[in-house]
């Protein structure tokens, strides 16, 4: 059974000072907190075995807010402490023990996204082994892991590249089979001092073993004020459509 991590941890130091006593990820989005969507995301895509990695500032209320899971129909909720703030790699190496040999489904917990990913989900339930990214068409490549193509094929992903490769930006859901871990400890850190999910990523693709699917309907990270502006602001305009 594919199992879902989100990740929400960091200090959300893009945001200071809205995130000087409390965690990005606990942050409004529209009419509810920012980790609701993430969560919201893995449970539609009948993903029901979750861990939460939270770290830096108020971690605690992350079991407050979602105690165990019932308000999204999971019977638990697995919780994770990430020490320090060295990367989504190095917080998604937490999730081994839990991962126990399955695939995951992996989401960042600023990532908010119009539609479900239930299909592509699926497709990914039904390759053999590898990963399977998520890539979006943006106008500001810059700000994210940018995929360099060779006609349909990502020979690279380039974290935040200053002249990007193409205008695709890999969003935060990841897809890994249990090779992931291992992947993880052989990084080093990059020069923000973080161990780099693109690293990651970029192993797979040496290998031969990533797939990929582009992602249909809006999507943003929320981890900036323009971006958190944004993702308040489609949020709200999609509840007002309905
Ligand atoms: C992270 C990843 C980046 C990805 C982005 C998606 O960036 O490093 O590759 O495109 O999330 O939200 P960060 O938000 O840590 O700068």
């Amino acid at each position: 059974m594919i199992k879902g991590v989100i990740l929400a941890g960091g200090l959300g130091s893009r945001l200071y000072p809205l995130t000087k006593v409390t965690n990005k990820h606990l942050l409004p989005v529209y009419d509810r907190p920012m980790i609701f969507y993430p969560l919201e995301k893995l449970v539609k895509a009948g993903i029901k075995d979750i861990m939460v990695i939270t770290g830096g500032t108020s971690s605690g209320d992350f079991l407050r807010l979602l105690e165990n899971g019932k308000d999204f129909g999971l019977e638990h909720l697995t919780y994770a402490y990430q020490e320090g703030e060295k990367g989504i790699a190095h917080a998604l190496a937490l999730a081994e023990h839990f991962a126990a040999g399955e695939k995951i489904v992996v989401i960042l917990g600023d990532n908010i996204l119009e539609k479900g990913i239930s299909e592509e989900v699926e497709i990914f339930r039904k390759q053999e082994k590898g990963a399977r990214i998520l890539l979006k068409e943006v106008n500001n490549p810059e700000r994210f892991g940018v995929a360099e193509m060779k006609e349909d094929r990502i020979v690279k992903i380039i974290e935040k590249p200053l002249t990007p490769p193409s205008k695709y930006a890999v969003i935060g859901v990841y897809m890994y089979d249990s090779q992931v871990f291992d992947f993880i400890r052989t990084l080093k850190p990059s020069s923000r001092g973080e161990l780099e999910i693109t690293d990651v990523n970029n192993r797979y693709i040496e290998k031969g073993e990533m797939t990929y699917g582009i992602l249909d309907g809006w999507w943003t990270d929320a981890g900036t004020f323009d971006s958190l502006l944004r993702a308040n602001i489609l949020v709200s305009k999609q509840k007002a459509s309905k």
